[in-house]
Formats: structure tokens, C-alpha cells, sequence
């Protein structure tokens, strides 16, 4: 596999280049791994000096510049397209701007609207041959639509060489899920409906949907967070073991969980809007578009049947983290005295993925003292930092390498679109919530017979923190 020898970002004046791919350039330019030609792409008539200014702040504000050469390096690398991504015109002159490069990667970072048109403008200007497709999320905005776009990139690249982003599988505390379930066997004897009662997966931001009223308005929280990043966690907590050793066998694997998940049902989702979001820039004065939507989710499969995953995520919610909650069965027999209603909770396993990282088992031990009761304790298997590299340093060097493991599949893309296809065509109006709580009231009738949701908070120091409630 050739490493691609220059690298065209679509959509370069946008939102997400100035948040995540600029910093991701520098550092990978710091680290010596970026040396090729970069040509931005983008309808802004801007000059090179303004674009200049513009990476600049940007790498600034999001990590700082610590290493100067590196980002005259950078900025060395640069190259700058602007025009209409309708127009041939645009592609003739990336075409020019790509000079001798034979292997570029095409990264769209650009609205989902446009993906069609752009792919099928680099296949006509000559620009797909031995060149990379990246892809950013979200792929299609439906069933229909992923299976349109799918076969749009094929006419054009064979699979091999597309690489859809989902940026969730490059995080280090992701990553992990798929190491510690297969590089330890205590686990699976018990990681399945014999003895796991529910899972939970919250992902909660403090924050509103800020400048991205016009993107937020077309998508809503099902289609941005959960169907790609939540959806990719179940995958790897759900999948059977990979049945070789070889990204391949993954893919396969997380494949078989997006088509055992039972498509959703309007019951299945409570869908919430923060009071204030219809004041948003950009957002329609009667909106309905949900900005927290809890599901609960059935995956129908030997080992899964009968377990509910509870999936959440939410803006202007009250902090701003990712946390798995994996619920074991209590003791089939009752026989200590310790029903305190706090310590209600059996077992567990826990996943904290962002903004740092943990992994961490409770179990109950007694309390010392004549009567027989306990608290459950919580051991820490792992608590990291967060890590050096980023997401998209990661993604983007694993792309423009062709390594495809931390990608996602064309077959995985559509099961999981089948699983939310239901509920994007008949869904419950979205109710509104306050900023700073956890959503609508209703969320807690899906989970409703289970322990009831669990509400995350910032992780202290390591056996700092009582056990989860
Ligand atoms: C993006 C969504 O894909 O993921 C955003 O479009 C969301 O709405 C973001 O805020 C969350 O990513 P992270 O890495 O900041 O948790």
C-alpha cells in the first residue's frame, strides 16, 4: 500500500478544518509524518495571506504553537484551491495544484449535500486513479440516501480505498473497549444475557449547538452522535470475538451487531430540545429538530437477547463526558442484610471515554463491623490522560497510509442507517428540556424497570469516587 503523496482538503475554510484538522496537520507535521503537498479546497475567495491567519489562529486556539518551524512547515505545504465545487473549472485547478503527485487522498470535510457532486467531479477531472476517498460523517442522512452516496463513491473508488471517518473509533479510551475485551478471557464468560442486565451509553455536552445552527437544523442528535459515535461503541462492547487476528474479522464482527439491532420503534426514543435552541443562529423559529434523544435499543442476537442498551446523548446537558455503564446481574439470592436504597446497584463495569480515560469494576465487600453488609468498591483497571494524538491525526495518517481498521464499512454504515430508518420517519415531537439537567423526564420511562439511568459526573482521583448510584 502506497502512502498517498498529496493530501486535497475539501471544505477547508469550514468549521470542522478550523477545530480538528488544522491541529491535527501541525502535529502530524511536527511529528515528521505529513510531508506532502496539502491543497485546501473551498468556495471562500480568500488570499493566502487570510488563509494564513486563519490556520494560524486556529492551530493557536486549539492547542498552541510550540514548534515554530514546524508550522512555517506547514504553512510550506500549503496550497490553496477556491471555487465552486459545482464547476469543473475547481477541479482543473486542484488538478494543476496536485503538480506531480500521483496518489492524492480526498478528504471531504464539506456539508453531506455535497459529497456527490465532488466525488463524482474528482472521478471526471482524472483525479481517482490510485487516490483515497475520506469520507466524513455523517454518510447519507438516511437509509436511502448511505446506499445512494455508497454506490456514488463505488462508481468511482473501489471499497478498499474509502475511508469513512467516524473520529469516536480513533480515540484512544475507544480503542481500548475492543483491546480489554479480547486481550482478557474474565470477561467473556460473563459478558453476555446471562449476566449483564442493561448497558448504558451516555455521551452528554454542556454546550449548545453554537455557530452550526444550519448544519444541527438538517441532522438533530439520532443522526449526528448517535447513529455513528454511540452506535460504534455498542458495536464494539456487542460484537462477537473477531474470528482472526486482522482488521477484516473486526469489521465483520461489528458489521453482524448493526444488523442484529431491532429496527427502532417511535417508543423506543425520547427525543428532548433545550429551551433556548430555537433562538439559535440559524435555526427555525418552530423547530422540531431533537438536540438530546435517548433510545432504547434491543440487539437480537444469541448472546444479546433480552438485554436493553440504553443509548443518551445531549446538548446542554450538565457536563461535557462520555461514560459506559455496563449493569451485571444481582446475586440470584438475597442473602445479606444490605438493602440500602443507595448501594441498590449489583455490579458493574465502567467505561469513562472522555475527557479522560477509566475502566473500572465494582464489586461489594463487607464493611467491618458484626452485621453483614457491604458497599460496593470500585476497582480501577485503567485511568489515563487524555491522549497525545489526536482523532483526526490519527485517522488522517491511518487514511492516507490505507490502513482501514479504524474506519467504518459500507455494510456496517447501512445496518446501522436500517436500525434508525423507523424512527427518522415516525418519531414523538421533541419535548423541551432545561439547560444544565439531564434531558426530558420521559427518557427515564425507557429505562424503566431496569436501575434507571445513571448520571455520570467528573471522575476524581482514582478510588476518590464512591461507586456509581
Ligand atoms: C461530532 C458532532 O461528530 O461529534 C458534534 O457533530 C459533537 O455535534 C462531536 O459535539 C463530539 O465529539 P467529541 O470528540 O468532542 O466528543
Amino acid at each position: 500500500m502506497n502512502p498517498s503523496d498529496a493530501l486535497v482538503i475539501f471544505g477547508f475554510t469550514g468549521d470542522l478544518a478550523g477545530k480538528k484538522i488544522f491541529p491535527a496537520l501541525y502535529a502530524m507535521v511536527k511529528k515528521g509524518e505529513l510531508k506532502v503537498p496539502i491543497i485546501g479546497v473551498a468556495s471562500s475567495k480568500w488570499s493566502s495571506d487570510q488563509l494564513h491567519r486563519r490556520v494560524r489562529e486556529s492551530v493557536e486556539r486549539e492547542c498552541g504553537i510550540d514548534d515554530k518551524c514546524a508550522f512555517d512547515r506547514m504553512i510550506s505545504l500549503l496550497r490553496y484551491v477556491s471555487g465552486d465545487y459545482r464547476s469543473p473549472e475547481t477541479f482543473t485547478a486542484i488538478k494543476a495544484a496536485l503538480g506531480n503527485a500521483q496518489r492524492p487522498a480526498h478528504y471531504l470535510a464539506i456539508p453531506p449535500g455535497l459529497f456527490a457532486t465532488v466525488i463524482g467531479s474528482i472521478g471526471a477531472a482524472g483525479l481517482a486513479h490510485n487516490a483515497r476517498l475520506i469520507v466524513e460523517k455523517p454518510f447519507g442522512r438516511d437509509l436511502a440516501s448511505a446506499i445512494e452516496l455508497n454506490a456514488i463513491a463505488h462508481s468511482v473508488f473501489p471499497e478498499s480505498s474509502i475511508f469513512r471517518i467516524d473520529h469516536y473509533l480513533g480515540k484512544e479510551a475507544i480503542m481500548n473497549i475492543l483491546y480489554f475485551r479480547f486481550a482478557n478471557s474474565f470477561l467473556e464468560p460473563i459478558w453476555n444475557r446471562n449476566h449483564v442486565a442493561s448497558v448504558q451509553v451516555t455521551l452528554a455536552e454542556d454546550f449548545g449547538i453554537g455557530q452550526r445552527g444550519a448544519f444541527y437544523e438538517t441532522a438533530g442528535c439520532l443522526r449526528d452522535v448517535i447513529q455513528n459515535h454511540l452506535f460504534q461503541i455498542v458495536a464494539l462492547l456487542a460484537m462477537e470475538p473477531p474470528a482472526y487476528q486482522g482488521y477484516g474479522a473486526v469489521h465483520t464482527a461489528k458489521a453482524s451487531v448493526f444488523r442484529a439491532m431491532r429496527p427502532l420503534s417511535a417508543d423506543d426514543v425520547v427525543r428532548g430540545q433545550y429551551a433556548g435552541y430555537r433562538q439559535e443562529k440559524d435555526v427555525a423559529a418552530d423547530s422540531d429538530v431533537e438536540t438530546f434523544c435517548a433510545v432504547r435499543l434491543h440487539i437480537d442476537s444469541w448472546r444479546w437477547a433480552g438485554v436493553p442498551w440504553c443509548l443518551r446523548s445531549g446538548k446542554m446537558l450538565p457536563y461535557t463526558l462520555a461514560e459506559v455503564l455496563v449493569q451485571l446481574s444481582p446475586p440470584p439470592q438475597k442473602l445479606f442484610d444490605d438493602s440500602h436504597p443507595t448501594d441498590a446497584r449489583a455490579n458493574y463495569v465502567r467505561f469513562r471515554l472522555q475527557p479522560a480515560s477509566a475502566i473500572a469494576l465494582a464489586a461489594r465487600v463487607k464493611r467491618p463491623g458484626k452485621e453483614f453488609t457491604g458497599d460496593q468498591r470500585e476497582l480501577y483497571l485503567c485511568e489515563n490522560a487524555a491522549s497525545e494524538e489526536s482523532p483526526y491525526e490519527r485517522l488522517l495518517g491511518d487514511a492516507m497510509a490505507g490502513d482501514g481498521a479504524l474506519f467504518t464499512s459500507q455494510d456496517a454504515v447501512e445496518a446501522a442507517w436500517a436500525a434508525v430508518q423507523p424512527v427518522l420517519e415516525h418519531h414523538h415531537p421533541a419535548l423541551v428540556y432545561q439547560p444544565g439537567t439531564w434531558g426530558p423526564k420521559a427518557a427515564d420511562a425507557l429505562i424503566a424497570g431496569h436501575v434507571g439511568w445513571h448520571n455520570p459526573e467528573p471522575e476524581r482521583a482514582a478510588g476518590a469516587l464512591g461507586p456509581v448510584r
